[in-house]
């Protein structure tokens, strides 16, 4: 496992934090207390911790030591200054909207931007994006590119769909759709980026039928490495320039800063519109706070100034990418089919590929996320069935995921090389013994995002074969 090229950390390691290994024993235990969701367990109880890279980051010595130089005062902190002067050399945006995460930017431009029976378009949403849409009454529809769910080779597999997206707009009516949305990289097809131009290919289109254009921007200082290292013309060019330009295309941006923020709590809104930013501040000020910390501290917001700095640092960027490829190498090696090319934040794990034996409705990837608890203390999250299937409100009919994926999502600066080839090792037992994997039922669920809070039952291979 260990003739792979291993990545060099450009860090070293100055403070600690512990980690348990469970018995396998008592790894069964809590999963089963757990009712079979990763999200129910315990973290202490978790040896390595895949579930999310988002707000998992390790800071660097230059964050904790902007900590100390948070501004808490309610209303115009020298925080906010700092953050808003980085914030404009890469998003080159004149308005800053802090929020507290990702989600609440969501809700906030949602709800001035998002009429009730109106569509929203994304390449592909992310579980929360399509949830707020939900909310405001409005459908989410998706354009992936026909690349992202075949074996094909292609490097942006992230893409837009940018004919269907047209020929949808001019099918519905633009006064129909309320905003267009690119996610970079995008997380619900692999993590895969989205090329420079397909992003120009998009705002065309947005600009011909007047309609807004915004990026869900949660990696995309990731999504600027693949374009800088993969996409022809942009190889001599630093990241921040690949950033200016890319945002120069949209009018405005939503960001989670939980993940190339280098933070493990933050969000935004950067945009040009100062009416629709004095309706968002209105909004903000009744649901997040002052426009100067939008429920953040100023020690956040300080924190977030530098992890933005440090995000677009090419040596950082070039070992993240590179640590994730060494993982993904070693799941191949461990007989795991996954989803290639490898993308920016994670390996995603085919589980309908490895688990045939496992219809698309009894959720095999959750029997490999559960499997991997079980046989290493990894937590991983399924990205299949369990959070995009569903029942279709309008028709009553029960709808299966595209793919049944599992997501070993490695969160920035925390994870050794050596803890990713105990993962690795891990997978290779779960390969050898597959067959003996069972799916699962949903015992309990709600309306929205049940994957978070469900209840699973373990199906018996008996049970398996009279449900399929
Ligand atoms: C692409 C994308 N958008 C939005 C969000 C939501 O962000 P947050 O978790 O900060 O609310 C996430 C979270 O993982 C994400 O991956």
């Amino acid at each position: 496992m260990s003739r792979k090229r291993q990545p060099a950390e450009p860090y070293r390691i100055k403070s600690i934090e512990q980690i348990k290994l469970l018995s396998r024993d008592q790894r069964l235990k809590r999963i089963r207390e757990a009712k079979f969701n990763t999200f129910k367990l315990d973290a202490s109880d978790v040896y390595i911790d895949l579930l999310t890279d988002s707000g998992t980051t390790a800071m660097s010595n230059k964050q904790w030591a902007a900590i100390m130089m948070g501004d808490e005062s309610y209303a115009g902190s020298d925080s906010f200054k700092r953050f808003k002067k980085t914030v404009n050399e890469i998003f080159c945006k004149k308005f800053l909207i802090p929020c507290h995460q990702g989600r609440a930017a969501e809700n906030l431009l949602f709800s001035v931007l998002v009429s009730e029976g109106s569509y929203v378009l994304n390449n592909t949403h992310f579980d929360t994006t399509r949830a707020n849409t939900l909310l405001k009454k409005a459908l989410a529809v998706d354009f992936p590119s026909p690349e992202s769910f075949t074996n094909q080779d292609y490097r942006f597999k992230g893409n837009m769909d940018n004919q269907r997206l047209e020929s949808f707009i001019s099918e519905k009516g633009a006064e129909k759709i309320s905003l267009v949305i690119t996610t970079v990289t995008n997380n619900s097809v692999g993590g895969q980026p989205v090329s420079m131009s397909n992003i120009k290919e998009t705002s065309a289109i947005c600009k011909k039928y007047n309609i807004p254009f915004y990026f869900d921007c949660a990696r995309f200082a990731e999504n600027c490495y693949f374009i800088k290292t993969e996409e022809p013309g942009y190889e001599d060019m630093s990241i921040i320039s690949i950033a200016n330009e890319m945002f120069d295309l949209c009018d405005g941006v939503m960001m989670s800063a939980k993940k190339d923020g280098l933070v493990n709590t933050g969000g935004f809104i950067t945009l040009d519109d100062e009416k629709l930013y004095q309706r968002l501040t209105e909004l903000l000020i009744v649901i997040e706070g002052f426009s100067t910390y939008g429920g953040l501290a100023g020690r956040d917001i300080d924190a977030l100034a530098v992890g933005l700095t440090e995000v677009i640092d090419f040596d950082y960027l070039d070992f993240r990418i590179d640590q994730i490829r060494y993982f993904g190498e070693l799941m191949k090696e461990s007989g795991m089919p996954i989803v290639e090319p490898i993308g920016g934040h994670a390996v995603f794990v085919d589980a309908g590929q490895l688990l045939p034996h496992i219809p698309d409705h009894q959720f095999p990837g959750q029997a490999l996320a559960v499997a991997l608890y079980v046989e290493g203390g990894v937590r991983t999250v399924e990205l299949g069935s369990l959070m995009f299937g569903g029942t279709d409100p309008n028709t009553g009919q029960k709808f299966t995921a595209r793919r049944e994926l599992v997501r070993l999502a490695l969160p920035r600066r925390v994870y050794t090389n050596s803890h990713i080839q105990y993962i690795a090792e891990t997978a290779k037992t779960i390969f050898d013994q597959k067959e003996k994997l069972t799916g699962f039922e949903i015992k309990k669920q709600s309306a929205f995002l049940r994957h978070f809070t469900c209840e699973l039952g373990i199906l018996s291979k008996k049970e398996a074969a009279t449900t399929v």
